[in-house]
């Protein structure tokens, strides 16, 4: 689908992000993992919108659905295709470290998308919000990726895409909800933050775990492990006599 209008800019966060996006695009095995991850956002965003074509009594928005599904089931052929080139040029390199996956995530975010159930205003908002959110990424990602220029050209090709489901769900939103367009878009921007907190407080969650364990490994078990040396070192080795009063007679239980 082609828009015809400019890129969507980033956002100011994107853009202060702009080192950590370059650091993690930086290497090929990363780029690799991001590109099938990515992949796999887009198609599964893909069949998503598909099922919101199949529910939505609006037939606009079913036509307008299903070309926005075809378009991110292409993108997800794209990434994973460009993955694929990437690993046949280099397979010697690995890095399977950090992705940044929470710094970076994969475009959408319509991971989060609910299908069933939601009207067409609200799929409309979320739909606006979570391309808004991808353009703005995408842009980012476009400008870090300067040293890979196939790569490039696919996040150019995709950002035109994302700029356009951006402003026809916005378009759309304005027509079947004209009074309450700016409520439901609140609305949604309140559950994507929320969406957002829990986001990061589970991956500060995991970083804290991990210290937090790696402290009680340090500190709490050595002293257990002194104590269980010297109970050890206390023991008699072999086999050691045991006087007459402690063993029984073998005829009675007790
Ligand atoms: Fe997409
Ligand atoms: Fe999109």
């Amino acid at each position: 689908m082609d828009s015809g209008r400019p890129h969507e800019r980033s956002t100011a966060f994107d853009r202060m992000l702009t080192p950590v996006h370059r650091w993690i695009w930086s290497d090929a095995e990363r780029r690799v993992q991001k590109l099938l991850r990515f992949g796999e956002t887009e198609t599964d965003g893909g069949r998503d919108i598909l099922r919101a074509a199949e529910v939505t009594s609006d037939p606009l928005l079913r036509r307008l659905y299903l070309e926005h599904a075809i378009d991110e089931f292409r993108h997800g052929v794209l990434f994973r295709d460009r993955a694929a080139a990437l690993l046949s040029v280099d397979r010697s390199r690995s890095n399977q470290g950090f992705q940044g996956e929470w710094l970076a995530p994969g475009g959408h975010g319509l991971d989060d998308l609910r299908v069933d159930g939601e009207s067409d205003h609200t799929m409309l908002a979320f739909l606006h919000l979570s391309e808004k959110a991808a353009a703005s990424r995408f842009a980012v990602y476009h400008n870090v990726m300067q040293h890979d220029p196939p790569t490039r050209a696919i996040f150019e090709g995709i950002l035109h895409d994302e700029t356009f489901h951006m402003n026809y769900t916005l378009t759309q939103l304005t027509r079947v909800a004209p009074q309450r367009h700016r409520r439901h878009l609140w609305r949604a921007r309140l559950s994507r933050l929320w969406k957002t907190y829990l986001r990061l407080a589970t991956a500060l969650a995991g970083i804290l775990g991990s210290i937090l364990l790696t402290i009680q490994y340090f500190i709490l078990l050595p002293p257990f492990a002194w104590l269980a040396k010297r109970a050890e070192r206390r023991e008699l080795s072999g086999w050691t006599p045991v006087s007459p009063e402690s063993s029984g007679s073998l005829d009675e239980q007790y």
